[in-house]
Formats: C-alpha cells, structure tokens, sequence
C-alpha cells in the first residue's frame, strides 16, 4: 500500500513516499532554518508563508522521485498536531485536497507518533514490544510500545524538552540556530567533566525529566563567568551535554528493565545527537539490552515517519472526515 505521507508542524515542510508502513520510496524536506535564523527561532508567521510557497514543490518531488504518479497512490498521511496552528494547517488542507481530488483515503497523524514510528524505517526495526525515547526540541517523553498503534507514555518532561535546553544553551553561548547540532560538535572537542552540571533525575524510579535545571545553571555558570572563551565554550558544551545524556540514557535504560523489554529505541531531533547515541549504545550493551535509532535524517522531522503511521491507520479502517481539524497541543488522548 503506497502511502503519501506530508509533514509541516513547525519549520519544515515535508513530503514522502512509503510503501506499507516501511519502505521509504522517497523523502523531501524543505527546511526554513535559514529564513528563521536571524530571528533565533521560529517566526510562526513567516513560517506558514514558506510553507504555502514549498508545499506544491515539495510534494512533486516526492512524487517524482519514488518513480510513481499520483494515481499510484492509495492513500494520504498528514500531520494534525501537535505544532504551530498556521503551519499545520497548510498541510492538513493540501492533504485533505489532495485526497479529495484523487479520491482516496486520508487520515491525520500526530506528529509525536509519527517519531516512534521513524524506527522502522530503517533496516533494524524493533520487534514489539520496546521501550521508547522520545527526544526532540518540543519533547521529552518516554513510552512502552506494544503494536504499531498500541503505545503507552510513561513519562514526560514537566519543563523545558531536551532540544529546547540544547537551543536555549546555544543560544546563551552565541552559537546560533537551532543550536543543538552546533553543540553537539563543540562537547567532541570540550572537557566534560570541567565543570559538572546538575543532573535532575527527579524520582529515579520514575520516568519524567525536568531540563530547564540544567539550563539555569549554564545560564549562572556564565553570570559568574561572562565572557567564555572558545575554549571555555567548549567545555560548557561537554559539560551541558554530559549532564543531559546522563539523564536520558539513565531513564530509557531503565524503562525498558521495568517493562521488561529488550529492546528499545530512541526517536526525535535529538536522536542524533552523537554523544546520545554512543552512550546508549554502550551502556545498553552492558546490560544486553538491544538499541534502535534511526538513520540521522529520519531523527529529526520528516514525512516518510507520517506516512508509516498513516498506512497502520488507514489499513486498521481509521479514516479522517473533511471536517477534522488540526491541534496544537499535546492531546489528551493521544500515545496515553
Ligand atoms: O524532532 P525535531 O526535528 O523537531 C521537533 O519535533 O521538535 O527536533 C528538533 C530539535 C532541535 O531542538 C534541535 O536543536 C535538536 O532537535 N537537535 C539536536 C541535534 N540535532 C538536532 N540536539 C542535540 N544534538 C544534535 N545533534
Ligand atoms: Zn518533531
């Protein structure tokens, strides 16, 4: 079953081709970085703007690049929520014409489903059931996945996301935007263990984060030491990075002990982190616990993971109706 899967929640605006659920026939993603660069985050107006002009290309692309025509298609995945109200819904009204036009199916996707769903995309999908984190820059969450569209939260940041801390500390620094690659990079070269940041693991035993901690003492480690050097930078990135990785590695590692799975995955902007990757794969190794991460341009957002939601939705007879709507916000009944 060919699915077109269509993607726009934030400043991306994506298209994709997939074949049952698995299969990536062709992914696009158009992303705004540059536009909202100088501004130091997403302008909610001027990304709507941008999607309107990429949406028609975006989705011809993908079209022509899995080596199809529209009439190949059975059916339309899109993202409802959750994101930006404007954005999403340049998607979701291309999507439910575009369906309407070519008469097949079409449901609405939630953006957080569609992450768990990038890990099996590639060729080292878990089986059910596993435990999965979920890190990206609106998110943190932890869930116990026990079928395609059977997933429990666990657990889930009471603050900042992860990425967002990553952004705000790169910003701090004056490294740019979006700042998490960029530090990233700088902790490969920065001494960790310089300076020690606090490591919020709330109750160990549980499984919610807390990261804006972290983020006030980056920002009260630079009151106190104004003006950092490259250097400096460097080791504040380790350091930042150290703290964060400590927390996500501990709580996903012990998720999948307390569900008694083996295997788990981790999903989200944040999946690519390097140093995020490398730890989890270790300390799961020790534990003979299996990881699962997708390839790093399906961490962050992409439409091919929207598509592999939308073709369990739709052969499990889920449709959307014309008269559904977009969401901005985490719902209530979602992935709960
Ligand atoms: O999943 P995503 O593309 O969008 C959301 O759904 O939020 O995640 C974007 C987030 C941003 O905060 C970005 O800084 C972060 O993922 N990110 C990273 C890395 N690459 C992207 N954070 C840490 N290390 C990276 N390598
Ligand atoms: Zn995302």
């Amino acid at each position: 079953m060919i699915i077109l899967g269509i993607e726009s929640s934030c400043d991306e605006t994506a298209a994709a081709v997939v074949c049952d659920g698995k299969d990536v026939r062709s992914t696009v993603v158009a992303s705004q970085v540059a536009v909202h660069h100088p501004y130091g985050g997403v302008v909610p107006e001027l990304a709507s703007r941008k999607h309107m002009e990429a949406i028609v290309p975006v989705v011809q692309e993908a079209i022509t690049n899995a080596g199809i025509s529209p009439e190949n298609i059975h059916g339309v995945a899109v993202t409802q929520g959750p994101g930006l109200i404007g954005s999403l819904l340049v998607g979701f009204s291309f999507a439910k014409g575009f369906a309407l036009g070519h008469g097949i199916p079409w449901v609405g996707v939630d953006h957080l489903e569609g992450h768990l769903h990038s890990v099996f995309l590639g060729d080292n999908p878990p089986p059910f059931p596993f435990a999965a984190l979920l890190v990206s820059g609106g998110h943190t969450s932890i869930y116990h996945v026990k079928g395609p569209l059977d997933i429990t939260l666990m657990g889930q940041t009471r603050d900042d996301a992860a990425g967002e801390a990553y952004d705000k500390v790169a910003k701090m620094l004056g490294l740019g935007y979006p700042g998490g690659v960029i530090i990233d990079q700088m902790a490969l070269c920065g001494n960790p263990k310089k300076i020690s940041f606090p490591r919020p693991f709330l109750d160990k035993d549980k499984f919610d984060f807390s990261f804006s901690g972290i983020k006030s003492a980056v920002m009260r480690h630079l009151q106190i030491h104004p003006l950092p050097s490259d250097d400096d930078k460097k080791d504040i990135a380790a350091g930042f990075q150290a703290a964060v990785v400590d927390v996500l590695v501990h709580k996903i590692i012990h998720a999948a002990l307390s569900t008694g799975c083996k295997h788990l995955a981790v999903v989200g902007g944040v999946a690519a982190n390097q140093g995020l990757r490398r730890a989890v794969a270790q300390e799961a190794e020790q534990l003979g616990l299996v990881v699962h991460i997708p390839a790093i341009d399906l961490c962050g957002d992409n439409a091919a993971m929207i598509a592999a939601v939308g073709y369990h939705r739709l052969i499990a007879g889920q449709q959307s109706d014309l008269d559904a709507d977009v969401y901005s916000r985490i719902r209530p009944d979602s992935l709960n």
